[in-house]
């Protein structure tokens, strides 16, 4: 498997980074999978066999316990993988069992570290924007773990440009570490992303990494048009699902993307992946797999290379729509 530079660091990571979201099956992450110790094993096993070196995880999945899983699942081979965590979201009933607060960053850092078995975090995200703590001492915070050597690279999910632009003009301005990547919801089903945010990646330097980038697997072939949901599945009931998109317009680019993979003997899932590689500021794609076979699928999108005649395809009929003031500047810059 290739690597690639994690955004502007000397680190490198592999194309594919493996996300253990579906590690522990506890409370609201139930139905995204409840892969239990011996299958994580054999799946992590799997991953580093396959050229994966960049696990992610988040102190929130499972409740914590899909870090403890995969900090044991990853054991001695600890030391070659860039692993990855997330702080924000809520650990407790506690008033300060969330946030990005110095004292949640801090304590929930210290319970990462537990979990996961290890003395350090390769990547710290955010897990997304705090809108009750000041940026100063969010940064001020994770610049101390990073001084301490608990982390060494910090990252941002899930925030809006102006946000991220701040953050990083706060770093700049007061000497703290700077957030080196944007980990984020990028698939062919949405590409809100590029308005603002890629841009503003590829300007700065981060390294974009794209989360649920089948869709929480809708880009997979097992959801078509006209036929039955399968069951058992993230998306087998449509109503409440977390990640909304219009499945109308996802439909066609199934569609698309079976022709794409008949193109090169591979599979639908695989020319997901395969599309988001090619697209500027990514630099590594996060797959989920609830088993062992799908992860042997997804590995296999390393095998193969998207034509930019397929890429172009895939682009026109997944064109998100375009807000102001994104069509008027582009149109303007034509002028230049
Ligand atoms: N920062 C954030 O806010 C954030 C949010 C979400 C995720 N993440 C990260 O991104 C990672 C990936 O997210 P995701 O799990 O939503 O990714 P995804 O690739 O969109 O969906 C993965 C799911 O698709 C199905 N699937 C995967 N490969 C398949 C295959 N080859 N054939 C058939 N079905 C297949 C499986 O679910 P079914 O079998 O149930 O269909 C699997 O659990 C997470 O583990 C996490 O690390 C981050």
């Amino acid at each position: 498997m290739k690597t690639r530079f994690l955004g502007n660091t000397g680190v490198r990571v592999s194309e594919l980074c493996f996300g253990a979201m579906t590690f522990g099956g506890k409370g609201y992450w139930k139905n995204i999978g409840q892969v239990e110790q011996k299958e994580a094993d054999e799946i992590v096993n799997m991953a580093i066999e396959g050229g994966i070196n960049f696990f992610d995880t988040a102190d929130v999945y499972s409740e914590g316990r899909s870090e403890e899983i995969l900090g044991k699942a990853l054991g001695n081979k600890r030391k070659d993988i860039v692993l990855a965590t997330k702080v924000r979201g809520r650990t407790g009933a506690g008033p300060n069992d969330v946030g990005l607060s110095r004292k949640h960053i801090i304590d929930s850092c210290n319970g990462s570290l537990k979990r996961l078995g290890t003395e350090y975090i390769d990547l710290y995200h955010v897990h997304s924007f705090d809108p009750r703590t000041p940026l100063d001492e969010t940064l001020r915070a994770l610049d101390d773990l990073v001084r301490e050597g608990k982390v060494r690279y910090i990252g941002a999910s899930n925030f809006m440009g102006w946000q991220l632009m701040k953050a990083l003009a706060i770093s700049e301005k007061q000497n703290l570490e700077k957030f080196v990547t944007l980990q984020a919801f990028y698939s062919l089903i949405a590409r809100d992303l590029e308005n603002e945010l890629v841009p503003l990646s590829l300007d700065q330097k981060l390294g974009i990494l794209t989360w649920s980038p089948l869709g929480g697997g809708f880009l997979t072939g097992k959801y078509r048009r006209g036929k039955p949901r399968p069951e058992g599945a993230r998306r087998s009931n449509p109503t409440d699902q977390f990640l909304q998109f219009d499945e109308e317009k996802g439909f066609d680019i199934v569609d698309e993307l079976e022709k794409t993979a008949r193109n090169h003997g591979a599979t639908i899932t695989q020319s997901a992946l395969n599309y988001l590689l090619r697209k500027p500021g990514v630099t590594s794609v996060i797959i989920g797999a609830k088993n062992k076979e799908q992860l042997a699928d997804n590995l296999k999108t390393m095998d193969w290379e998207m034509t930019a005649e397929e890429v172009s395809r895939l682009d026109e009929l997944s064109k998100p729509p375009r807000v102001y003031p994104y069509w008027m500047l582009e149109r303007m810059s034509l002028d230049r």
